[in-house]
């Protein structure tokens, strides 16, 4: 994939620079998390973009207020997990997390110094991105899955939404190498702008006895990430805790609705604690029903708020041809597998799917009502449910039931960490 020089693509993304610096200095109106106390009102950040399609619309992305951070004790949430939550085996130390932080939250990891893992997996946007049904990687380029949530990552016995990952430490390099994330040319180029600075330096001698090789920076980043434990929430305070008051009669029916439905045959639970995966692959239906949508010309094209312009050709748009687990496996049988995400914290994790083709928690409900769409190769579990109007709000009310206390704490401490700034270590 060839580098863009463009001088069109070199004004636009100098246009996108100057927005940033605005909305960084934009008084911010902090509306999405009422009730939570004001210095970690962190979470929802994001523009949910309702009513854009009208010519009133206002965005309501804010800035980072200031982006001081709150630092949270997390090696100590990482050795005594939350409630609802297993035992983490080998949980991080401190300083450990420190660096992985850091390293995180650094754009000197990607080829330019311009993209950090974090600018993909958002602390405020559940260290996902709500905004983007797909992230946009380095230089603007096109990556074609939606970035997962990284809450109780440590967990997942297998990553990323096709499972070809199991070890969090190796996983680092997908990212740092591909030619549409960070962009960097190999290894050595990665390990050799980290060594650079003597605080990293310092840090991983500190730390490591090997110092710093591709192993210890995998470990340094895994660190961090498997510290981002996140249990806690009202259907753990009930189901677990015993509180009968922590969840709502809505929620409670709900999670009934969830076991009866089947939702929990793969989303799993168990007596001692949740994680609402299987960590196993499934065809749901969504791979078809995007191919299906892809293949339908587009009609009209919404460029701004209000502004639609009707198309007088027909426009299909590119199909990415992603076919789940069949890439790695070859097997047929195999198409548009996905593995279960885990449902802890959806309310916030949006938009949904592997492709991020589904935007709400409705939506998602409604698709499996409808019994996971018209594929015919679709799990068997998956058939038309009939909920009635209250029952989908009902299963909802659960599904927003799964939001941890710490969210904020989390997304806080995430900007405790300098930006890549080799002044602010
Ligand atoms: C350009 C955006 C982008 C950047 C930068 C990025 N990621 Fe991701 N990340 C993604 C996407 C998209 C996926 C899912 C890819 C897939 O499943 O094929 C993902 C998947 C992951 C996963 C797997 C999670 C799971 O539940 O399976 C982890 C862990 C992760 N990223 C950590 C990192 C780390 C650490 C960095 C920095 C070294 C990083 N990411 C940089 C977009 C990004
Ligand atoms: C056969 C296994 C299976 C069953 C049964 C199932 N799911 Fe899923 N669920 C999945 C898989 C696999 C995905 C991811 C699909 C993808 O990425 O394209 C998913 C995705 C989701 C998501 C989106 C999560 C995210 O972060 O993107 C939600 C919410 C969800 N399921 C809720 C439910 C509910 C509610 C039910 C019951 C009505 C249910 N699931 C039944 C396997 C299942």
């Amino acid at each position: 994939m060839g580098r863009t020089d463009s001088p069109t693509i070199r004004s636009l993304l100098r246009a996108l620079g100057a927005f940033g610096l605005l909305t960084l200095f934009a008084p911010g109106t902090s509306h999405a998390g009422e009730g939570r106390s004001p210095e970690l009102n962190r979470i929802g950040q994001g523009d949910p973009r309702d009513g854009y399609s009208s010519p009133d619309y206002e965005t309501r992305s804010r800035a980072v207020p200031g982006q001081t951070g709150i630092r949270a004790e997390l090696a100590e949430l990482a050795t005594t997990a939350p409630l609802g939550l297993p035992e983490l085996p080998n949980p991080p130390s401190q300083a450990l997390i420190d660096l992985g932080r850091k390293l995180f939250f650094d754009r000197r990891l990607s080829d330019n110094n311009t993209l950090s893992c974090g600018m993909c997996h958002i602390p405020e946007q559940a260290f996902t991105q709500n905004e983007l049904a797909t992230p946009v990687g380095i230089e603007g380029r096109f990556v074609r899955r939606n970035a997962p949530a990284l809450y109780n990552v440590g967990y997942r016995k297998v990553l990323f939404h096709d499972a070809r990952e199991t070890e969090l430490s190796k996983q680092i390099w997908a990212p740092l190498l591909a030619q549409n994330e960070m962009g960097n040319s190999s290894k050595s180029a990665v390990l050799g702008k980290v060594d650079a600075d003597p605080v990293y330096a310092a840090a991983f001698t500190d730390l490591f006895e090997e110092g710093l090789t591709d192993r210890s920076l995998g470990l340094a980043l895994a660190g961090y990430q498997r510290a981002l434990l996140s249990g806690d929430s009202p259907f753990d305070r009930w189901f677990y805790g015993g509180d009968s008051d922590a969840l709502n009669d809505a929620a409670k029916r709900g999670f009934r609705l969830f076991d009866e439905h089947q939702c929990s045959r793969c989303h799993q639970f168990s007596n001692s604690y949740a994680h609402f995966t299987d960590d196993a692959l499934h065809r749901t239906g969504i791979g078809f029903r995007s191919q299906q949508l892809r293949a339908q010309p587009v009609k009209s094209l919404q460029i701004a708020p209000g502004v639609i312009v009707p198309l007088t050709i027909d426009v299909i748009p590119p199909a990415h041809g992603d076919q789940g687990l069949k890439e790695i496996s070859g097997e047929e049988r195999d198409l548009w597998r996905y593995r279960t995400p885990s449902l802890r914290n959806a309310a916030i994790t949006h938009p949904y799917m592997h492709d991020g083709s589904l935007p709400t928690l409705e939506a998602v409900i409604e698709f499996y009502d409808s019994g996971g769409g018209a594929d015919p190769a679709k799990d068997p579990l998956l058939v038309p449910l009939g909920l009635t109007a209250r029952q989908k709000k009902d299963l909802e009310a659960f599904l927003r039931s799964l939001t941890a206390h710490n969210v904020d704490i989390l997304a806080a401490d995430a900007r405790s960490a300098p930006i890549g700034d080799p002044v602010r270590h």
